[in-house]
C-alpha cells in the first residue's frame, strides 16, 4: 500500500474541494487529495516556527531553487532578472491581457480550455476569440487552417495550456514551434500556462517543451507562466511567477500590477523553495501512482461505461470525458443527480457534453466513484 492510498480525510478543513458541495463526492476543482512531500510540511514547520510573519520578499533561496530546477528537468537556462513573482497564475494570465492589450483588441485561445482563459478578456474589455482544438489520430491538436482564419489584426495575445486542461495532451516541440511561428506572423504575444509541467505522465513518451526553450527570435514575444501549485499540492498556498526574457515585456507587464494584488505571503516563498529543493523524489512516486490511476481509469472507461469516451492523457490528473456519444447532454448535472458525484462542467470549458474528473485522489475513492458512474449509466438503459 502507498502512502497516496491512504490520504487524510478533508471535509470540514475548509476546502474548496471537500466543503463546497459537502452532500457530494468531490471530483472537481485541480487539487489532490494527497498530502505535500514532506520536506515542504517541514520547510512550512521551520518558517512557522519563527513566528514573524511580516512582508515578504523572494529570497535567495527561492530563486536559486527555481533556477536550479528550470535548468535540470526543463533544460531552460534563463536569469534571476526573468522572473516576475506572483500570487496566483490566474491574475497572471489577467495582467498580461491587461498588459499586452488595450479595449477592444483581441485575444485568441483554443478550446476546450481551463475557464478563466475564457474570462479574463473582460478585465481588459477585450475581445475574446475561440478556436476549437481537434481531434486526428485519435490526437487532440490544434486546428491550423481555422486559427489562420480566425485571427485578426487586432488580435494581440495567444493563451497556450500545456500541458493542456483539459485534453490532457502534452504538446510537442513541432506543435509549440509552429504556434510560436504562428505568434510571430500574426504579432502576438504567447502567454503559455505550463502550471501542469510537472504532471507528465509517460515523461520518455511525451516530454514537455517548455516555451522557455523556444528560439531567441521567438522567446522576445513570450510570457511563460509557472508554479509548483499543482505539482507538489499547494495551490492554496498562492504563490507563482512568470519569466519574460525581453525586458520591455516584462515591464509592460509588471507595471500593470498597480495596487490590486496582494502581497505574497512568507509561507508561499518558503513552500516554493521547498517543493523545488527537495520534492522530486516524493514527485517520482506520486506520477506512479497517478499514472495507475489514469490507467485504471481509461480502462474502465473504455470497457464498462458504454459510449463514453475518454481520450490517451499524456499528462495532468484531470481526464475529459465525453458523454455526448451516451447521448447526456448535461453530464455534470447528471452525475450529481444520478451519481451524488460532483464533476466539473465541460460547459464552463467551452466543451459541453463532457465532465472534466479529477483523479488526483486515492484508488479506493475513483474506483468508487467509476461503480457509481456504471449505477447512473445502466438506470438508463
Ligand atoms: C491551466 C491552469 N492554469 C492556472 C490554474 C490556476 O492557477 P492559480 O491557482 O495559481 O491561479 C490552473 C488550476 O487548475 C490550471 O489548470
Amino acid at each position: 500500500m502507498s502512502t497516496f492510498d491512504v490520504p487524510p480525510s478533508r471535509r470540514g478543513t475548509g476546502s474548496l474541494k471537500w466543503d463546497k458541495r459537502p452532500e457530494l463526492q468531490p471530483f472537481w476543482v485541480a487539487d489532490m487529495d494527497f498530502p505535500s512531500p514532506p520536506e515542504v510540511i517541514e520547510a512550512l514547520h521551520h518558517r512557522v516556527d519563527h513566528g514573524v510573519f511580516g512582508y515578504a520578499v523572494p529570497h535567495d533561496g527561492l530563486v536559486d531553487s527555481i533556477l536550479a530546477y528550470l535548468a535540470k528537468r526543463h533544460g531552460a537556462s534563463i536569469s534571476a532578472d526573468h522572473l516576475v513573482h506572483l500570487g496566483g497564475l490566474v491574475p497572471a494570465l489577467s495582467l498580461a491581457g491587461r498588459a499586452f492589450a488595450n479595449p477592444g483588441d483581441a485575444l485568441l485561445t483554443c478550446t476546450p480550455i481551463y475557464p478563466p482563459f475564457l474570462n479574463i478578456h473582460r478585465d481588459a474589455s477585450l475581445e475574446l476569440i475561440t478556436v476549437p482544438h481537434i481531434l486526428e489520430d485519435d490526437q487532440w491538436v490544434f486546428d491550423w487552417d481555422s486559427m489562420e482564419t480566425a485571427v485578426t489584426p487586432d488580435t494581440r495575445l495567444f493563451l497556450l495550456s500545456n500541458p493542456q486542461n483539459p485534453l490532457g495532451r502534452v504538446f510537442s516541440e513541432e506543435e509549440i514551434i509552429q504556434l510560436a511561428e504562428f505568434c510571430d506572423r500574426h504579432d502576438l504575444i504567447l502567454v503559455s500556462d505550463e502550471i501542469h509541467c510537472d504532471l507528465i505522465l509517460d515523461e520518455e513518451r511525451t516530454p514537455h517543451f517548455t516555451a522557455l526553450r523556444l528560439p531567441d527570435k521567438y522567446a522576445v514575444r513570450t510570457i511563460t507562466l509557472l508554479s509548483p501549485s499543482k505539482t507538489y499540492n499547494v495551490a492554496g498556498m498562492g504563490y507563482a511567477y512568470a519569466v519574460i526574457p525581453d525586458q520591455r515585456l516584462r515591464h509592460r507587464f509588471a507595471s500593470k500590477r498597480g495596487h490590486i494584488l496582494a502581497e505574497i505571503t512568507c509561507l508561499g516563498y518558503h513552500c516554493a523553495e521547498a517543493a523545488y529543493r527537495h520534492g522530486e523524489s516524493w514527485r517520482r512516486e506520486l506520477i506512479s501512482y497517478l499514472r495507475s490511476n489514469r490507467d485504471l481509469l481509461t480502462a474502465f472507461c473504455r470497457e464498462e461505461l458504454g459510449k463514453v469516451t475518454i481520450p490517451d492523457m499524456e499528462a495532468t490528473y484531470l481526464a475529459w470525458l465525453d458523454f455526448r456519444p451516451a447521448g447526456i447532454p448535461e453530464p455534470a448535472r447528471f452525475l450529481e443527480e444520478e451519481a451524488g458525484l460532483f464533476l466539473s462542467d465541460g460547459r464552463f470549458f467551452g466543451g459541453p457534453g463532457h465532465a472534466r474528473l479529477n483523479f488526483g485522489c486515492s484508488r479506493v475513492l475513483l474506483e468508487e466513484a467509476l461503480e457509481s458512474i456504471r449505477k447512473a449509466l445502466g438506470k438508463r438503459t
